[in-house]
Order: C-alpha cells, then sequence, then structure tokens
C-alpha cells in the first residue's frame, strides 16, 4: 500500500481522545525517569496531546529544554492549551520525516509511534542523527500480536482486534514492532543497547482494571470507524465488539496484559 494510506491510517481521528491524557511519565514511559534530571534537553517524538511530555519537562526543571513534536494540529493545540505554561517546555506541529533543526538533544524519546510508521528504520536513523554525541535515543512500543485475555474476550472483539492487526499490517506498520527495535538500535550503531519489559498489566479487583482493559473498546470507538470505512469490519461488528467486551470487562474480565519493550542507546 502506499505511503499515503499508511499516513492516512496513522493520523490520530480528529475526536477527544482519553488514552493519551491519562498517561503520565511515571505510569506511561518510566524507563525514562532514569535519564531525566535537570538542565538535560529532551525531544519527545509523537507527544500527542502532550501530557507525558510535560512530566519530563517537570524532571529537567526550568535549565532543561523540552520540545514535543507531532504532525495532529489537533493535538499540538491541545498540549499547548494544556500544557503551555512551563517555560522550558515547548510544542511543535511536525512530522518526524520533515522535521528541521539545528538543536541536537541529550534525550530523545518516541513512545507508541513506532507502531504506526511504516518506515521505523527512517524514523529511527532521523531520531538518531538528532541526538548530541553520547545522547539517548529511548523508544517504547507494542507488540500487538503479544496482547494476553484472561479469559479470552468475546469472539466479536477477537474478530475486530484481527481485523485491527490486518488492518494495520496492510499499510505497512510492524505489530510487532518493539521485538524488532533492539536489532535496529544494533545495526545503526546505537551502543550500550538497554532492553526492558514494560508491560502494562490490569487486573480485576485493581482500580484502574475497568479503564485500563477498556482500551479496545475505546479503540473500536477511535479508530473502528475507519477499519468501517476501509472495508475491513462492518459497522455492526464494530458495535458488537464494544458492547460484549464492555460486559466481559464488567463480569468475566479477569486480566488484561499490553506488551511493551523499552528499548535504549547511545549515539557514539
Ligand atoms: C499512540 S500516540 C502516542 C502518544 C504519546 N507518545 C504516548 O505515548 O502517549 C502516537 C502519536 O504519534 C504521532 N505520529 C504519527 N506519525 C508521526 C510522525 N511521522 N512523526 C511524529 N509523530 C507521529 C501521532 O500523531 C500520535 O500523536
Amino acid at each position: 500500500m502506499s505511503e499515503q494510506t499508511a499516513a492516512h491510517r496513522a493520523a490520530m481521528p480528529a475526536v477527544v481522545n482519553p488514552i493519551l491524557d491519562r498517561r503520565t511519565v511515571e505510569n506511561g514511559n518510566r524507563n525514562l525517569l532514569k535519564y531525566l534530571k535537570p538542565g538535560l534537553s529532551v525531544l519527545d517524538v509523537g507527544c500527542g496531546s502532550g501530557a507525558i511530555t510535560r512530566g519530563i519537562a517537570e524532571r529537567v526543571g526550568p535549565e532543561g529544554r523540552v520540545l514535543g513534536i507531532d504532525p495532529s494540529e489537533k493535538l499540538i493545540e491541545q498540549a499547548q492549551q494544556q500544557h503551555g505554561d512551563l517555560p522550558q517546555l515547548a510544542f511543535q506541529q511536525a512530522d518526524l520525516f520533515s522535521f528541521e533543526t539545528d538543536e541536537r538533544f541529550d534525550l530523545v524519546t518516541c513512545a507508541r509511534v513506532l507502531q504506526w510508521l511504516a518506515k521505523p528504520e527512517e524514523a529511527l536513523i532521523r531520531m538518531k542523527a538528532l541526538l548530541k554525541p553520547g545522547g539517548v535515543l529511548a523508544v517504547l512500543d507494542y507488540n500487538h500480536e503479544k496482547v494476553e485475555w484472561q479469559p479470552e474476550p468475546p469472539e466479536a472483539m477477537k474478530r475486530f482486534y484481527a481485523a485491527f492487526l490486518q488492518w494495520r499490517q496492510d499499510a505497512g506498520f510492524d505489530n510487532a514492532v518493539a521485538d524488532h527495535l533492539e536489532a535496529l538500535f544494533r545495526s545503526h550503531g546505537l551502543t550500550g543497547i538497554i532492553v526492558e519489559p514494560h508491560f502494562e498489566t490490569s487486573r480485576k479487583g485493581e482500580p484502574a482494571f475497568a479503564v485500563a482493559s477498556r482500551i479496545w473498546s475505546e479503540v473500536a470507538e477511535i479508530r473502528g470507524p475507519q477499519l468501517v470505512k476501509d472495508g475491513y469490519i462492518a459497522e455492526s461488528e464494530r458495535e458488537a465488539a464494544i458492547a460484549t467486551y464492555d460486559r466481559w470487562i464488567a463480569e468475566t474480565g479477569e486480566s488484561m496484559q499490553l506488551y511493551l519493550l523499552a528499548v535504549e542507546g547511545r549515539r557514539s
């Protein structure tokens, strides 16, 4: 499929997206905590609505500098409105593939973005080039093929999920990108590579279970209309996936686990 299809499918739908706003650097990007210290310069690639970026900026303090970039005009607007109060934090509407700057950063972070890019290797080359010598590239991403539910989710949600993965794969996205990052980092000469599991597990009985496990109903609500439009699933199947999965959460669901890896390496 064309680059245009990939860009179109990667684009965040212009609807309220509660998933991004719930994240913080502590709950959604804690692999960064070991690097963040006052005075650091950080580029957050694909910063979304800036919720994680804000936490990064608070940790690097007023002597630091944090820039969040994202191609979505709406998300950058939202980020500026919600987090524009910190002087060390700036947001810019930009696509990584056309972003130009003379600035070089101590840390370039990219969380949950490569899963939406048909050319993750080109993205990695670009991000490496934006580092100062000795700077760290930190990527956090999914292997969507390794999601786990206990017990199995309803058939309608399994169908939606399979359609979602197919729709992504047909656009050139790597559903298993997390497990391919280490090799990519090595082949591009990053050194001191660290690979850490950052699985996100929610279990029945925990206060967050209903909200965290509902991510798949939210995906069906937010991304699902695109799948229907592209002919991967019928509208009635999308609706059934949401209704039956919400019942699964309330009645039979025990746990849901997202598989993410954090991979970091230094530019020598
Ligand atoms: C799933 S969101 C992740 C947001 C945030 N990093 C987080 O972890 O919550 C993926 C983000 O990547 C952005 N994105 C997609 N293609 C991009 C590109 N070519 N360059 C930069 N960001 C991109 C999307 O607009 C979206 O905001």
